[in-house]
């Protein structure tokens, strides 16, 4: 079985890590049970292009037990986790192309190892495999059926090549799932990205003023749990509804360029490009903590800081030091690449439990509805997430009503007023 990985000794760790998850992700097994018995999946090659971590073994270790043959390789050279890796290879036989800290040119070259494979499934998180596979693999394009995308920023890529008229299959936008982004974008990111910043630095977030760039889903979960934790929360905006709502949400809400002057920790979840720039750096406290949590590391600009830097340290695991000729130093984080995975773990296994719970019944519903979908990104059927919704509550011990005859004709009714 061919493979790339750190260090095969690392397994026994992963291996019990895995474990560890697994005990938290109820939904993702009770699939992996019903896959082992009725193999949805028999004889499909799927590549997965996803962080290499405790809950992605997980969701590995379902599909291959739905009887498909899975290769793993990373969506971020920085996530890998190489206890993991090594355990999928030793103990699950799941073969895995990642190495954390590997440079570009080494996360391409495991994206096209994955691609040799010949999959007729995709599984993406940023989208890397599907335009690798537009852009220059086009020749396992006659076998690939159908995807699936897991994040905010590869369905916006895909929605873009489906504009353009190029997206040569059909893709399930899994981010666009209610269990998805209502749980991981929000719980999972909020949690994971202050625990990242916090193992990076150890600072007090009490008292201190937090800047927090864009109000989708992920940046109300770090704002939230900033307050949480006793911060003062400024939101930057573009989008005016989402701005209103930080604001009446009770966040303060400025340009960029007022919150650059106040602002202590800055971590960006915009999904855009530059938006910590040159002129915001120079505008910053000495000591500023500058993060991103955003799917790609684009959204601080730190060519720029490189460029006005008159000298860079690393002076703590995670931590880069830039001082300014004027003296003053901004902290950069995990290179501004995503700093929940890069400095912390990713999201806890619990709510990664219904997001990976959603990638494998998308898998399971490509190949049940094989040649019969668009080349489009297509989103989960509704019922799937119902159905994972009603597990997850299960699994919690949480039961619910349902309504009754009465209230079921009056929701169908129109003529009944006051
Ligand atoms: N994305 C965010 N957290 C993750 C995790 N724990 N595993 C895989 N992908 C993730």
């Amino acid at each position: 079985m061919k493979h790339d990985c750190k260090d095969l000794g690392l397994a026994p760790t992963g291996k019990d890590r895995i474990l560890w998850a697994d005990d938290r992700m109820p939904v993702l097994r009770s699939i992996r049970e019903r896959f082992g018995k009725e193999k949805p999946l028999a004889g499909i090659r799927l590549a997965a292009c996803l962080h290499v971590t405790t809950e992605t073994a997980n969701l590995a270790r379902a599909l291959k037990s739905g009887g498909a043959e899975v290769t793993l390789c990373a969506s971020n050279p920085l996530s890998t986790q190489d206890d993991v890796a090594a355990s999928l290879i030793a103990d699950f036989q799941i073969p895995v192309f990642a190495i954390n800290g590997e440079d570009n040119d080494t996360y391409y070259k495991h994206i096209h190892a994955v691609l040799d494979m010949n999959p007729q499934i995709t599984m993406d998180d940023g989208a890397d495999l599907v335009s690798t596979v537009h852009t220059s693999r086009e020749d396992v394009l006659d076998q690939v059926f159908g995807g699936t995308e897991e994040t905010t920023t590869g369905v916006i890529r895909l929605r873009s090549m489906q504009k353009e008229g190029v997206l040569k299959y059909p893709v399930i936008a899994v981010n666009d799932a209610q269990t998805k982004h209502l749980f991981d974008n929000r719980y999972g990111t909020g949690q994971s990205t202050i625990d990242g910043i916090l193992r990076a630095t150890n600072i007090l977030l009490s008292g201190s003023k937090v800047v927090v760039a864009g109000y989708g889903w992920c940046g109300r979960g770090v704002a939230m749990r900033a307050r949480g934790m006793g911060a003062n929360v400024i939101i930057l905006e573009v989008d005016p509804v989402k701005a209103l709502e930080a604001a009446m949400d009770g966040f303060n809400v400025m340009p960029v360029a007022d919150a650059a002057e106040v602002g202590d920790v800055f971590v960006t979840l915009t999904g855009n490009i530059a938006v910590l720039r040159q002129e915001h750096f120079e505008k910053m406290k000495d000591g500023a903590v500058v993060a991103n949590s955003g799917h790609f590391n684009v959204e601080l600009d730190i060519e720029a800081l490189d460029k006005i830097a008159a000298k860079k340290k690393v002076v703590r695991a995670h931590v880069e030091q830039y001082t300014l000729p004027s003296g003053k130093r901004i902290n950069v984080l995990g290179e501004g690449r995503l700093i929940n995975l890069a400095a912390a773990e990713g999201h806890p296994a619990s709510v990664m439990d219904m997001s990976f719970a959603n990638q494998a019944l998308a898998a399971e519903y490509l190949v049940g509805h094989h040649g019969s979908l668009k080349k489009e990104v297509i989103r989960m059927p509704e019922r799937i997430d119902q159905e994972i919704a009603a597990l997850k509550l299960g699994t919690m011990g949480l039961k619910i009503d349902t309504l009754t005859d009465q209230q079921k004709r009056y929701l169908a009714s129109w003529d009944q007023g006051t």
